[in-house]
């Protein structure tokens, strides 16, 4: 039984992390989605709380068997040994993502050679996208149908 643990901050889970979700879980015999909790971005705090967006990812998840989300506060590195995971699974858009995540890669593997990154690359129409930019639309009124999943278009346009 392999488990691939996915972390993000996922502030919030966007169309382009449900897909690399649903591609793992085809791949994997169990997905945990980890959600970092206390990441700071940007110098500001996250839009949403990690108890929102661990219940925003189990909404967007629902449709998927062998998903659990959990929420983390410590190295990542060690909630993948805390919930038995074999591997790391990333999604890697184009070229901006690669010098930071080959950095995180480069330094979870130095903490525990044991557990090896992989990467899915994103698909071509989700290559722009990001939390960040979601959030820039949303919170300037502008539409973001498509970009992320119903539920938190919803929870962008109303309030959670
Ligand atoms: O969605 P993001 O911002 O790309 O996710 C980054 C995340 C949460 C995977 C990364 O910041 C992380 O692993 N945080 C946990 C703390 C940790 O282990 N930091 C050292 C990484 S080398």
């Amino acid at each position: 039984m392999t488990t691939a643990i996915v972390p993000g901050t996922f502030d919030p889970i966007t169309s382009g992390h449900l897909d690399i979700i649903q591609r793992a879980t085809h791949l994997f015999d169990e997905v945990v989605v980890g959600v970092a909790a206390s990441k700071q971005k940007h110098g500001t705090g996250p839009l949403f709380s990690p108890r929102q967006r661990v219940e925003l990812i189990q909404q967007a998840t629902a449709h998927l068997s062998h998903v659990r989300v959990v929420s983390f506060d410590i190295l990542l590195i060690d909630f993948v040994k805390a919930q038995k995971g074999d591997v790391i699974v990333k999604g890697l858009r184009a070229m901006t993502d690669f010098e930071h995540e080959f950095q995180m890669a480069a330094l979870n593997g130095r903490m525990n050679s044991d557990v090896e990154t992989l990467f899915i690359m994103a698909a071509p129409e989700f290559m722009y996208l990001s939390s960040s930019a979601v959030k820039e639309i949303a919170v300037l009124g502008g539409p973001v149908t498509g970009l992320v999943p119903p539920c938190v278009e919803e929870a962008l346009r109303n309030g959670f």
